[in-house]
């Protein structure tokens, strides 16, 4: 359904000029009207321009009201549009058959024109509220199936990190140890084997190749730990203290923090009034929040451009602070929108976990806060965040 505040799109249908004319000077204050003169003009229009609303005739050359009626109440897209009968007939057998194919009200002929207006208004009443509560639920359903994965993870992020982590170090100094060997016999003995053996022999063929397939291993394990981390991070959540934080202190901790990964060429500006009021956060997880943000609009930018900028702002509004990320990259694409906040969605490939945006709104959403993010009409991505002022995550 358009916006509250447009008119809604009224589609009427009859193949009688003097009621169509009727009905449009009854009406055209109210809404925006597209008229068809038989059933199959309706259908057609109809689905071109998506109604809020049929009046449909009953009796019309070809297909009639009824199946016009029938036929929108199969198509997935438009079977929830209310249709109002307008029609001379009035016998009870006609007002039940209207019904049962799925019409939402009947008005007979003649009609004066306020009877029309009101009974086209409650409908479309109604039906802004049907639409408005769907999208409620919808949006309930989809926080409640990320709550839920985000707690599975948290569950499990634990002590996945712990038996994880023993391993893995194993892992990694034997192969950091695998190479360190590997360069001193290729210096120091791989001469004299070279005189003994012929130039194909495994021998050599080992000694050449098993420093690459040690910095191999040993670059896994990192990206293996990068993971571990995040998902320590996200289960060591709830143990630091809220406390109260100036957010220009958590933008400059993350600044810092990520001034390895921000390349050269890439300008970071920050925008924060000095007077804007201290909140009540976790300030390791809000510049954790901001670290991710950060990196990944550094990325987004090099994935372009050797240049670009992320600009840092926040500024007060009613109880609210918003705070913004905006970078100079290529945006986000619009067909990924909502799978960018997955756990695991990445990409970059075997470069990222794909948890930076999960747990940053898992972080966002402890703290009461909202995260969301456009492509806006200037270009590049950015990532808008709401905090209240008062409320600290419990
Ligand atoms: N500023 C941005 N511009 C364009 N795409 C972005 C931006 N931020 C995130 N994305 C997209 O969202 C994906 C998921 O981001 P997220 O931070 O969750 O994981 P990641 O950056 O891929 O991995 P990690 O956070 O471990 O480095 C990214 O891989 C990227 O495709
Ligand atoms: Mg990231």
């Amino acid at each position: 359904m358009n916006e509250p505040s447009e008119k809604p799109r009224l589609l009427i249908a009859d193949d009688e000029a003097a009621n169509i004319g009727a009905l449009v000077s009854a009406l055209r204050d109210y809404a925006q009207l597209t008229v068809a003169r038989n059933g199959t003009e309706a259908l057609e229009r109809g689905n071109a321009c998506n109604p809020d609303l049929y009046l449909l005739d009953i009796k019309m050359p070809g297909i009639d009201g009824y199946e016009v009626c029938r036929r929108i109440r199969a198509d997935t897209k438009q079977k929830t549009v209310p249709v109002i009968f307008i029609t001379s007939l009035d016998a009870e057998q006609d007002e039940s058959l209207g019904f049962e194919v799925g019409a939402n009200d009947y008005i007979t002929k003649p009609f004066s024109p306020a009877i029309v207006r009101a009974r086209v208004k409650t409908q479309i009443e109604l039906k802004r509220h049907r639409d408005h509560l769907e999208a409620l639920a919808e949006a309930r359903a989809r926080q409640l199936v990320h709550s839920e994965r985000l707690a599975t993870l948290g569950t499990l992020a634990a002590g996945v990190a712990h038996e994880i982590n023993n391993p893995l170090t194993c892992i990694s100094a034997y192969s950091e140890l695998l190479g360190a060997m590997q360069q001193q016999i290729a210096s120091e003995h791989r001469a004299v084997l070279e005189e003994k053996l012929d130039a194909g022999d495994p021998v050599l063929n080992f000694i050449d190749n098993c420093g690459k397939y040690a910095a191999t291993i040993f670059d896994s394990c990192d990206r293996v730990a990068r993971i571990v981390s995040s998902m320590q991070t996200y289960s060591k959540r709830e143990k630091d203290n809220p406390q109260p934080t100036a957010l220009a202190d958590c933008v400059d901790k993350a600044l810092q923090l990520c001034s390895h990964t921000v390349k050269y060429g890439i300008d970071t500006q920050v925008d924060i009034p000095s007077d804007l009021p201290e909140l009540i956060v976790q300030p390791q997880q809000i510049e954790q929040v901001l670290i991710n943000l950060i990196n990944n609009g550094s990325h987004a930018i090099q994935e372009i451009n050797e240049e670009g900028v992320i600009k840092i702002q926040a500024r007060l509004d009613g109880d609210k602070v918003i705070l913004t990320v905006h970078d100079s990259g290529p945006g986000i694409p619009p067909e990924k929108l909502d799978t960018i906040w997955e756990a695991f969605y990445t990409s970059k490939g075997d470069k990222g976990t794909g948890l930076g945006l999960s747990i940053s709104r898992g972080i966002i959403e402890e703290h009461k806060g909202t995260i969301s993010v456009e492509n806006p009409a200037e270009g590049g991505a950015r990532f808008t965040i709401t905090l209240p002022t008062q409320s600290h995550s419990e």
